[in-house]
């Protein structure tokens, strides 16, 4: 059944193309008229959907200030209101902004077929109803069997169900203030990916977890399953496997000629009978070395900047972990960094494991993936603002990923900080709050649909609500997101909490 809550009329010269304006009329139920509601209406093009904008109340009784003037005085101050009956003349009147033309699949109006833009006003005297959810859900492009649910609706608390394919088809952004909610929303998603059904098909994740907020997933009895925890403090990057230009991404001061140098010791010791293709640094170190020959400044440069990657203590003979066999479809792996804090080693193992994931999704040794990276703005910075050895790979993936089914989230607190080739290919964007006017500006900047009104909305949104937009919906919409399922310790432990065990430690 059709709500009605109101008829279209004539105020301020609407309705015009973009807008129409309706009088509000008095229900009997709970029906609660809100900004926000989406609602319909019939134009002479047909069934026109929009968005209540904007709600006024107006009475005629206390619209002329001399009249309320006469009348309330300071011995009688509410005599207008005795006298007449000024209540019965409220009326609320809401002004639509228009979205879309629906045509249906056929008469029963259930089955969109296509949104055009309107070209025609609403009509005066035209009822005005409530959006069913059904065609709310087609209308925002949600997905009501299979889709990640991540929490309501605002307003007309409709599950929001994202359509998975729609979201990873073209990457995605999580965007907001440190303690907006970005890590919260990312263990919703991370849930709801590695609870669906099977038969609908689900890549595998891997995460880069910076600060140990997801570790908790693991003691999940209900996802532990799915669930690896690698701790890098055994990351090992093949030496093996890499090319002398690869020692110069990791190691930029090294000069052409000392790449050139490099690579033909490397290839001496490839086809050593004793070393079967099993060498480290340190056997590349003994091959220069033992060689005579050569320039000798030369060789001394290489061993120092050799010995310095050493001392990193990330590259060994082989890979580990093993990439191509942990990575798995619909479950997680968790890359925990947390206890890792130099930025240069942080982003040499993003830059390595983000490199060869690649690889191996271009040969379809591994299935189609979603790479979350917490805190990007340190691993793919823009230029202006510093540089990082992880930059080109991410950007890469931003551009080329989509091809081979490699989706990239970037989670940023500071998006005037991330690097504009990459946060212009996330075409979805979730965005919590964001107050900084400058991260406003960029994020007006890279994508269209940011309006001046969103980006006033998105200051203030609280903890817990987000915009979301872009290749995932039809139409931004905001969102209530939900609790998480499955609570991390962390969460629950305060300040006082921990003051207070530490304490305790100490004494025994
Ligand atoms: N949807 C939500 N519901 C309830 N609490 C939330 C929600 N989103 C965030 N929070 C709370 O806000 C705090 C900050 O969230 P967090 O995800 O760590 O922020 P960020 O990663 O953006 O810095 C957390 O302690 C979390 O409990
Ligand atoms: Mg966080």
């Amino acid at each position: 059944m059709a709500i009605k809550i109101g008829t279209v009329f004539n105020f301020l010269q609407l309705p015009d193309v973009s807008q129409f304006p309706f009088v509000i009329s008095k229900r009997n139920d709970d029906t609660f008229i809100q900004k926000g509601l989406f609602v319909y209406t019939y134009s002479n093009e047909g069934f026109l959907i929009g968005i209540i904008e904007r709600i006024a109340l107006l009475n005629e009784y206390f619209t002329d200030a001399l009249t309320i003037k006469a009348y309330n005085n300071n011995n009688n101050p509410n005599i207008l209101k005795g006298l007449f009956p000024s209540e019965d003349f409220e009326f609320a009147i809401g002004i639509v902004k228009c979205l879309g033309i629906i045509k249906f699949e056929d008469d029963s109006e259930r089955e969109i077929k296509k949104i055009l833009r309107m070209t025609y006003p609403a009509s005066p005297g035209r009822d005005v109803y409530i959006l069913e959810e059904i065609l709310l859900n087609q209308f925002i492009g949600f997905s009501r069997e299979d889709g990640l649910e991540v929490g309501k609706v605002k307003v007309c608390t409709m599950d929001a169900k994202i359509n998975m394919n729609r979201l990873l088809n073209k990457h995605f952004a999580i965007l907001s203030i440190s303690g907006g909610g970005k890590s919260y929303l990312t263990s919703v998603l991370i849930e709801e990916l590695l609870t669906r059904d099977e038969e609908y098909g689900t890549p595998a994740i891997i995460l880069f977890d910076v600060h140990g907020e997801y570790l908790y997933l693991k003691q999940t009895p209900e996802l532990q399953d799915r669930v690896r925890i690698q701790d890098v403090s055994y990351f090992q990057i093949a030496v093996p496997k890499m090319s002398a230009y690869s020692f110069k991404k990791y190691q930029e001061d090294i000069s052409p000629v000392q790449v050139r140098e490099l690579s033909k010791y490397i290839k001496k010791l490839r086809k050593r009978d004793d070393k079967k293709g099993h060498y480290a640094i340190s056997d590349i170190i003994n091959q220069i070395e033992d060689e005579s020959d050569g320039n000798k400044s030369t060789r001394q440069a290489l061993i120092g900047w050799l010995s310095d990657l050493e001392r990193l203590t990330l590259f060994g003979s082989q890979e580990n972990p093993t990439l191509d066999k942990i990575i798995e479809k619909q479950k997680i792996t968790i890359f925990n960094l947390q206890k890792e804090i130099s930025i240069r080693k942080k982003q040499i193992i993003l830059d390595y494991i983000c490199d060869r994931l690649f690889k191996l999704r271009r040969m379809d040794k591994i299935p189609p993936f979603l790479l979350i990276v917490e805190e990007a703005h340190q691993f793919c910075p823009e230029a202006a603002h510093s540089k990082a050895i992880s930059k080109p790979i991410i950007e890469m993936i931003a551009r080329e990923g989509r091809k081979f089914m490699a989706c990239l989230c970037l989670i940023s607190q500071r998006p005037k900080r991330l690097s504009t080739t990459a946060l212009s290919q996330c075409n979805s964007k979730m965005v919590l709050n964001i107050k900084n006017p400058y991260d406003l500006k960029h994020l007006m900047d890279s994508s269209e649909a940011i309006t001046k009104e969103y980006a006033t909305m998105i200051s203030s949104l609280g903890v817990g609500e987000m915009l979301l937009m872009g290749n995932a919906v039809n139409y931004p919409v905001f969102i209530d997101i939900r609790e998480r399922r499955y609570k991390s310790v962390t969460d629950k432990i305060s300040l006082s909490q921990v003051c207070l065990s530490w304490d305790k430690k100490q004494l025994n």
